[in-house]
């Protein structure tokens, strides 16, 4: 009796580890792409119609910087605070947007996919 109780408890240790490694051996490469098309699919709702969002072309909107450009003037991580808050860029055209966590995460991951250069180190 006690060793089928012991038993149990092993199985379902060993259960749990399974689950544990099956979720950490998920390749992250994917995780980062699924991501990156998210983002990718939010920029496209939320902001195409005035930035240039690609790795080419030019804004809609000829003040709106293309997001390529974005690195060389903060680092895109900068960014997933104002996107968590709400973006003010000072600007009248530009609306405010707040975004959940998952969403921030999604754009920064996007973002960075398409610098056309390094994002500068901070505070240099
Ligand atoms: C209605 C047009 C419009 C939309 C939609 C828009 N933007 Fe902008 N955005 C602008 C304009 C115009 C500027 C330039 C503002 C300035 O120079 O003050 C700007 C500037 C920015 C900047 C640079 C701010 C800075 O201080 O350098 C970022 C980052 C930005 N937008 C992100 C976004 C994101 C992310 C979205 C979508 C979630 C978005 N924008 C949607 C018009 C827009």
């Amino acid at each position: 009796m006690r060793d089928r109780i012991a038993f149990g408890r092993l199985w379902e240790a060993g259960a749990l580890i399974m689950l544990g490694l099956g979720v950490a051996a998920l390749p992250a490469a994917a995780a980062e792409k699924d991501l990156t098309d998210k983002g990718r699919m939010l920029v496209e709702k939320n902001c195409a119609r005035c930035h240039a969002i690609g790795k080419e072309g030019a804004s809609a909107h000829p003040e709106a910087p293309p997001f390529r450009t974005l690195s060389s003037r903060y680092p895109i991580d900068d960014l997933a605070e104002s996107l968590a808050e709400g973006i003010v860029s000072g600007h009248p055209d530009m609306p405010i947007f707040v975004f959940g966590p998952t969403d921030v995460e999604a754009i920064i991951t996007y973002l960075k996919s398409i610098q056309d250069q390094p994002a500068p180190k901070p505070s240099e």
